[in-house]
């Protein structure tokens, strides 16, 4: 039942679920660049939301590929990488990781892990790999191999046993936009970070925000319509299943398939409104399992919710 790094290098290839150890808890990992594969990490996570996740790297080297880091992002990821410090940088490197890791954000959080498997399975990969902790949604985090099968084995293609986590709780969020923020409580303590950053900004609702939830409606320049079954001439149509729409139609999923809308989801919206039309609509999507979230950032989108 316990696969070796290798059987998760190759399952990270192929676009398949991997558990993947680390310090602070059991990731449930995939290829950071396919939205396919980040698609299948929400849906084996159940009544999901689109949060953007972090993306986890062997190195800084790896971090500065993808993410843009100045002087204090670097200063605190030499600090405390590898560790349980996530870092929220600019984008530099969309193709390295997909809009849907984003949730369409042009910031991302890295990682480097300092579990040696971990690393292991990062290096011999060597692009980015998500891993959200790989419990089922409203569970506990998995900081045992056993709680990881038990939460999600029946998804993961290659589940590695890197024996008890040490941290046991997710890693610290820390945003390095424009202020430094310490967005996510976890091992590294602010104390520490003021340590090597100076000061940081207090903010009364730090700490009991979600920043998943923050500014993450993909807001497309051209208004979006919702649960549209008959779409006017004028607008770009983001079908999901057949249609005898005669404008401009993206496709969803020909077939129906959440999983595969999901994966699609943030890319149609931006291709949607490359095309400058008066308006996008949108097929009504089931509600159902992947459904939920797509209609949840569908809503954001249409500016249902705030
Ligand atoms: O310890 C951990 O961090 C574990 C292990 C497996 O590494 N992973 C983990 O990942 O907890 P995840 O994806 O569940 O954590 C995502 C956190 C959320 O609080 C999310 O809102 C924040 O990172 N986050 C991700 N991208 C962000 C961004 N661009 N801006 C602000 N917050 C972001
Ligand atoms: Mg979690």
């Amino acid at each position: 039942m316990t696969a070796t790094v290798n059987d998760a290098i190759a399952a990270l290839e192929r676009g398949d679920l991997i558990h993947l150890p680390t310090e602070t808890v059991y990731g449930l990992g995939a290829r950071a660049d396919d939205p396919s594969a980040v698609a299948k990490v929400f849906e084996a996570k159940g009544r999901p939301k689109f949060n953007p996740l972090i993306v986890h790297v062997a190195s800084f080297e790896a971090a500065e590929a993808i993410g843009v880091f100045d002087d204090r992002a670097r200063t605190l990821a030499q600090a405390f990488w590898p560790g349980p410090l996530t870092l929220v940088v600019p984008i530099k490197d969309t193709t390295k990781v997909c809009d849907l890791a984003r949730a369409g954000l042009d910031s991302v959080a890295i990682r480097v892990p300092s579990h040696p498997m971990a690393l292991a399975i990062l290096q011999g990969f060597g692009g980015g790999v998500v891993a959200p902790s790989a419990n089922r949604s409203g569970r506990p985090s998995p900081t045992r191999f056993e709680d990881a099968m038990l939460e999600t084995g029946v998804s993961v293609a290659a589940s590695v046993d890197g024996g008890d986590c040490q941290v046991g709780l997710e890693s610290t969020v820390v945003s390095a936009l424009s202020d430094v923020r310490y967005l996510r409580p976890g091992a590294i303590t602010r104390a520490q970070i003021e340590a090597v950053v100076g000061d940081l900004a207090q903010d009364a609702s730090e700490g009991h925000r979600s920043p998943g939830r923050l500014s993450l409606h993909y807001a497309p320049d051209a208004p979006v319509e919702i649960n549209i079954d008959n779409p006017p001439m004028d607008c770009v149509y983001l079908a999901f299943g057949e249609t005898g729409f005669r404008g401009p139609v993206l496709n969803l999923s020909p077939t129906r398939n959440l999983s595969e809308a999901a994966a699609s989801l943030f890319t149609y919206l931006r291709k949607a409104d490359a095309l400058n039309p008066t308006r996008i609509c949108v097929a009504p999507i089931p509600t159902d399992g992947l459904g939920e979230a797509i209609n949840d950032r569908l809503k954001r989108a249409a500016g249902f919710v705030g």
